[in-house]
């Protein structure tokens, strides 16, 4: 078991306590209330609260609907195992912006791909709210998510057997998700644009099974866009391909999102993507722990940006303050403060929130 898994599984207690904090009933498909009993125990004062902060939602407090094409409120999944109960995302809040190319960063088992497949619809959470674009994914029906997850968003894996046919050249593969959409003639037309896009007209007659896994692995980003998605999602796109591949793939991403102003959301371990795309957030026990978003200087120039500029330089990194008023302080940060216990005194001083010891 892993580290962070063993940390996300809770006493019942614990439980109770996250229950009442991220509850909001109201937003729960009758598929995501089988699933949990947490939605189904809901305290009333658990859902008081619940609605209290509904009404201030990121969406109608600035009417922000329509810039952002992820709208992620409070969201909360839970994987009910046979004798445990994982909470995989802990009230997740995110607005992704229209045309955003962001990556999200954390440890294993800190919820990214949870929280992928969540705006994948490939999974359905359990409570929060989850609008993309414009659909809320909590009220869409089996027919409605199917062509959700045809048309609205496009995957890409760590793993790209998951999508790919050995025995068919790189524009079949390529055609296939077009196989009800399309005229023959349009699905090869669409396929070999997609090609060039991702570089790979060369290959467009090879076999899949004859081709390196980064090839591989930029069929399978063509393979994403040939429903022409809204949002891109990719898992880990580069974990299986060497540096340099990786570094091809990124860039490939870049020009798509610069080309055609596809929202792209990739999740990877790899810290220094954060000079390629506008925003990373990380992810920390389920929630959104930090954000370092590009300084405008680079933004305006980020073809320039090289592999020896420093990540700091490139990038500011904010924490997220959630509406409770609750930071996560980084382990890095507490442990210079050599606590003893779990106390800290907070104080407001000169424009700052400073937190120190406490005085024994
Ligand atoms: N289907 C599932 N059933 C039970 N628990 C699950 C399931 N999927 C994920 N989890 C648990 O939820 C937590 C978050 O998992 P997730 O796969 O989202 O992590 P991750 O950040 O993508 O990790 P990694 O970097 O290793 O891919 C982990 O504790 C994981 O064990
Ligand atoms: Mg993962």
């Amino acid at each position: 078991m892993k580290k962070n898994e063993k940390e996300l599984l809770l006493s019942e207690e614990e439980m109770d306590s996250v229950r009442e904090e991220t509850g909001t009933e109201e937003n729960l498909t009758p598929a995501a209330k089988e699933e949990t009993d947490a939605a189904q125990e809901m305290s009333a004062e658990g859902t008081e609260a619940s609605e209290e902060r509904s009404g201030e939602t990121a969406a109608d407090a600035d009417g922000t609907e329509n810039d952002n094409i992820i709208i992620c409120d409070n969201l909360v999944k839970i994987y009910k195992t046979e004798d445990v109960e994982v909470l995989a995302l802990q009230g997740l809040d995110i607005l992704i912006g229209r045309g955003e190319l962001m990556a999200i960063i954390g440890n294993s088992g800190s919820g990214k791909s949870t929280f992928l497949n969540m705006i994948g619809g490939l999974d359905r959470p359990s409570a929060g709210r989850l609008i993309v674009d414009g659909k809320d994914l909590f009220k869409l029906n089996e027919r409605e998510l199917v062509e959700y997850k045809r048309n609205t968003v496009g995957f890409v894996w760590q793993n790209n057997a998951r999508n790919l046919l050995p025995y068919l050249t790189a524009t079949e593969n390529v055609m296939m998700p077009m196989l009800f959409t399309k005229s023959a003639s349009g699905k090869r037309e669409k396929a070999l644009e997609l090609l060039e896009m991702v570089g790979l007209s060369h290959r467009k007659d090879s076999k899949l099974s004859q081709m390196s896994g980064g090839e591989q692995q930029r069929v399978a980003i063509a393979i994403a866009l040939a429903n022409s998605p809204k949002i891109l999602l990719a898992d880990e796109p580069t974990g299986s391909v060497d540096v340099k591949t990786g570094a091809y793939i990124l860039d490939v991403f870049k020009e798509i999102n610069e080309n055609s102003g596809l929202t792209i959301v990739i999740v990877t371990h790899d810290r220094m993507l954060s000079k390629k795309v506008h925003r990373v957030a990380a992810i920390r026990d389920g929630k959104i722990s930090s954000e370092m978003i590009m300084k405008q200087s680079y933004r305006n120039r980020m073809s320039e940006i090289t592999a020896l500029t420093e990540v700091s330089e490139v990038q500011d990194e904010y924490s997220i303050l959630d509406r409770a008023g609750r930071v996560q302080i980084p382990h890095e940060i507490l442990e210079n403060l050599h606590l003893e216990g779990n106390k800290v005194k907070l104080e407001y001083v000169d424009g700052k929130v400073v937190i120190s010891r406490p005085e024994s």
